[in-house]
C-alpha cells in the first residue's frame, strides 16, 4: 500500500523548517548509503549532530506521531531520526532498496515502512519524482509541501534527476509493530471501518464486534 498523507506539516512548521535548512550544513549523501545504494546515490544530506538537526528531527517526528493516518498505517514501534535531503540540478538517487536494519547497538531497528515528507512545493523544481516499483506498476510521487508518502520499505525505488530548482525532503523509516505489509494493510482498512462505526455509535453491537476484531488481530500480529 502506498499512502498519501496530507498536511503532516502546517505552513508555520514548513516555514520554520525551510528557514533552518537555509542555515545548516549539507554534506554528500553517500555517507549514509548501503553497499549498492552508494553507487547510485547523488544528493546532499543535512549534517546530523548539530543542535539545529536535533530541533528539526523533533519537529518532523512529533508531527508524524500526531497524525492519525500515519499511526494507523505504520503502526509504529520505532521511528528513526529523519534524514533531511537536498537535490540540486543534476542530482538523483538511482534504483535501490533501503537497508533492512539501521542504527547500531540498542538503537538497531528493522525498516518496515519508508516515509518521505515533502518540504517544498513541486512548482519549485522540475524532475525529482520519487518512483516506487509496486506490484501494480510504477508509482510516480511528487506531492505538495507538507504532505508525505508512506510505503513498504522493501519496494525498489528511485528519485529522478532534478533539472531545475531544488528538491527538499525529510526521509524516515519505521519499525512497525506488524512486520508484514499485507497484514498492516488489512489492519489499516479494518481500523478505518472501526473508527467510523465507533464514532457513529460506540454502543452498537456491530461496531463493538468490529472493534474487538481489530484489537485482537493487532494483539495476534504485533511484535513489541
Ligand atoms: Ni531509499
Amino acid at each position: 500500500m502506498l499512502l498519501h498523507i496530507k498536511n503532516i506539516l502546517d505552513t508555520a512548521k514548513q516555514d520554520n523548517i525551510r528557514e533552518m535548512l537555509n542555515k545548516v550544513q549539507f554534506v554528500d549523501g553517500k555517507h549514509s548509503a548501503g553497499m549498492v545504494a552508494t553507487q547510485v546515490k547523488n544528493n546532499q544530506e543535512m549534517q546530523q549532530d548539530t543542535q539545529q538537526a536535533q530541533y528539526l528531527d523533533q519537529l518532523v517526528m512529533s508531527s508524524l506521531a500526531e497524525n492519525a493516518d500515519f499511526r494507523s498505517a505504520a503502526l509504529p514501534f520505532r521511528v528513526a531520526q529523519p534524514v533531511f535531503a537536498r537535490y540540486s540540478p543534476g542530482m538523483h538517487y538511482g534504483n535501490h532498496i533501503d537497508d533492512p536494519i539501521m542504527g547500531s547497538g540498542p538503537n538497531k531497528f528493522r525498516t518496515d515502512v519508508a516515509v518521505t515528507v515533502f518540504l517544498n512545493s513541486p512548482e519549485e523544481y522540475d524532475g525529482g519524482e520519487l518512483v516506487i516499483q509496486s506490484p501494480f506498476g510504477e508509482q510516480r510521487v511528487k506531492y505538495a509541501a507538507g504532505d508525505a508518502v508512506l510505503y513498504p520499505a522493501n519496494n525498489l525505488h528511485q528519485v529522478e534527476e532534478v533539472t531545475r530548482g531544488e528538491r527538499l525532503v525529510a526521509v524516515t523509516w519505521i519499525q512497525s509493530m506488524v512486520r508484514d505489509a499485507a497484514r498492516r494493510e488489512l489492519l489499516f482498512e479494518l481500523g478505518l471501518a472501526r473508527n467510523t462505526l465507533l464514532q457513529q455509535n460506540a454502543e452498537n453491537p456491530t461496531a463493538q464486534q468490529v472493534d474487538r476484531s481489530w484489537v485482537n488481530l493487532l494483539r495476534r500480529w504485533s511484535e513489541v
